[in-house]
Order: C-alpha cells, then structure tokens, then sequence
C-alpha cells in the first residue's frame, strides 16, 4: 500500500486529528464535495436531483463503530425517518439505502445490530425499497454476512458488498451469485494486512475482473462499485458477454466523484447508483475518499493550512 495511503487510513482511526480536523470550519469546503450535508432533508434533496439526472441512489447515513446501545438505535431511527421522507417524496423505486453495521452496534453485540438492522429493513419493505449492508473491515467480514443472511430469510433483496482487495472474495462471490442476491463488489476501502488482503493494486484489479465474471455468469443481481475506467469497461464487455440485460446489473459511483462518467452511462442505458453519504459524522468517511486519490489529499491539506 502506498505510504500516503496508510497515513491518511490511521489519521481516520485516530481520535485526537479527527477532533483537530473537525474544528476546522474551512474543512468543510472540502467536505461537502462528498457529503451531501447533515440533514435528511439534504439527503432526500441530493437524491431528487440525481432521479431528475436519471440515475438512482442508495443513502448512507453518516456514522460507524457506534460503542453505545443508545446511539446505535438512534443511527436506525435516523434510517426510518430518512426512508419516511424518501416515501413522501415519491423516490422509493429509485432510491434506497445503505447501511454500517458497525454504526447500529455491530462492535457491542451482533444481535443488537440484526434487530436495529431489521427495524431498518422492515421500513424498507413497507416503503418499497431496499438496503444494502456496507462491509467495514476485513473483522467485520463473517458476522456482516452471518447477519446478512439472517436478514435475507425474511427480506431476499438485502444487498452485500463484497471487496475485490480481499483473498477470501473470490469464493465469497460464487457463494453469493444466487437467485435475488444482490451484491456490490468494490476494490475495498480500509488499511488492511497482507496475510487477508491482496496488498498491490494489480492483484486487487485482477481479483475484480475475476469476481465481475462470477457475478455475471450467476444468477443473482450484481452492483459494480467503482470509478475506475478501466474497470468500467470491463463490466460493460464481460455483461454483454454473459448476456446481461440492461435492467440485470447495475454501475454504483460515490456522490461528487467522476459525476460526467455517472451521467454518461445512464445515458448510455445503463442503471447508475450514486452512493450518498449524509450527516455530521463525516470524518472517518471523508478520510477514506482522501486516501484513494492524493490530489483530494492536497486540496484538504491546503484548505487546513490556510485557516490555521
Ligand atoms: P481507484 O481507487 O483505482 O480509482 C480509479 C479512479 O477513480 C481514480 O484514478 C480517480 O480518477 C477516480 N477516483 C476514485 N476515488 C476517487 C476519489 N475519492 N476522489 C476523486 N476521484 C476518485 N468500500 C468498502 O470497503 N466497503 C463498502 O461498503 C464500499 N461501498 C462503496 C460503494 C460505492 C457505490 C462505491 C463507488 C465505493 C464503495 N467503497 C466501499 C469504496 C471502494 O472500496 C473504493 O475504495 C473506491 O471506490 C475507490 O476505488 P475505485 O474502484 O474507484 O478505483
């Protein structure tokens, strides 16, 4: 992993930056390129004006490694109100969400976070939409799926997300490529050590294309999360190749990033879903993004410098 990759990821486990940063006012300029703001009310607004752009959205409210019961069902309560207003505003079939387990108390006990996670799930059911369980890091990885499949007996249609940059994904994509499961591979986001993950870049694109192929060549309904060009038109060779309607696969990108390419595949006929992150815990978020491009890295440090 790249030395500047691995700072920015332990400068997003570390309380005392994560205080300094949040302080900064200015960093919010920065911020609010990837963060469609702190309400749900700017959460259901993002998601309109990408539906009128004719693309799709899945929201995330801000918010991970919850270590208090309370907040934990709090963070769900957030998703019932936000699925409410996704409802009135007449979005449903266009728009769903994502969720952390880790922010509905995954790291205190696993039951709690099935029973916030069904609370969330239950609303999405009764407002005709959907959820996808985000997947944290690579300790969080058997119990996401322990609950996803518990959730599943009850709802088919909850999401996985599988990560490329993973060793174990390949066999994790065969076993999930199955009648109604929806699965968004991505390359993986977190500091991760190479006795579980592949630790250079090529393998990671390697382990993509292999698990594109998987998905495709299933039965299940596969989500490609990625801005990456080349993999892009990968998906869209191997989904031509394996047959794949239009309406059986989908392109995801995170709001603010590469949005010309988003607008340019939807035009193309493919179904496009931005990822929408919202809320006031925005700093372990914001700190992945800068980890994945050092040009971002240098705007936010400018940004600091210039107010400090
Ligand atoms: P890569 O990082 O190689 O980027 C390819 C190109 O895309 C870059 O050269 C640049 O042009 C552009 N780009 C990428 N990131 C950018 C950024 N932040 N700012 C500006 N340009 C950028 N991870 C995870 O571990 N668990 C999860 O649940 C999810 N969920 C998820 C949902 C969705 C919809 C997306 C798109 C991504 C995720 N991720 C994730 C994050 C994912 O694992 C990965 O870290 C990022 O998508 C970056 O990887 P790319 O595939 O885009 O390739």
């Amino acid at each position: 992993m790249h030395p500047l990759r691995s700072l920015i990821l332990a400068a997003a486990g570390s309380d005392t930056i994560r205080r300094a940063v949040t302080r900064v006012p200015v960093t919010r300029n920065v911020v609010w390129r990837f963060v469609a703001g702190e309400s749900t009310q700017d959460a259901v607004a993002a998601a309109r004006g990408l539906v009128a752009a004719g693309l799709t959205a899945t929201l995330d409210y801000l918010g991970e490694d919850t270590t208090d019961e309370e907040l934990a069902g709090r963070t769900a309560d957030a998703y019932v109100e936000l699925l409410d207003a996704v409802a009135a505003a007449g979005l449903a079939q266009y728009v769903e969400v994502s969720v952390k387990l880790s922010a509905v108390g995954q790291l205190l006990d696993e039951e709690l976070a099935l029973a916030n996670a069904r609370r969330v799930c239950a609303a999405a059911a009764s407002r005709g939409t959907t959820v996808t369980l985000d997947m944290e890091d690579h300790t969080t990885t058997d119990s996401t799926l322990r609950v996803l499949m518990r959730l599943r007996r009850e709802w088919p249609w909850v999401g996985a997300v599988l990560q490329a940059y993973l060793r174990r994904t390949a066999a994790d994509a065969a076993a999930l490529a199955m009648p109604d499961s929806r699965v968004r591979l991505c390359k993986g986001a977190y500091a991760e050590p190479a006795d579980v993950a592949f630790p250079d870049r090529h393998h990671v694109d390697l382990n993509y294309v292999r698990c594109v192929n998987t998905l495709l060549s299933g039965d299940g309904y596969p989500m490609f999360a990625t801005h990456d060009p080349r993999l892009v038109e990968i998906v869209a060779d191997r989904a031509s190749h394996h047959g794949r309607k239009a309406d059986s696969f989908e392109f995801q990108m995170l709001y603010g990033v590469r949005p010309a390419e988003q607008r340019r595949l939807a035009e193309l006929g493919h179904v496009v879903r931005v990822y929408v992150p919202y809320g006031t815990q925005w700093y372990g978020y914001l700190m992945r993004r800068l980890a994945e491009r050092p040009a971002n890295t240098g705007l936010f440090l400018r940004s600091l410098v210039s107010h400090t």
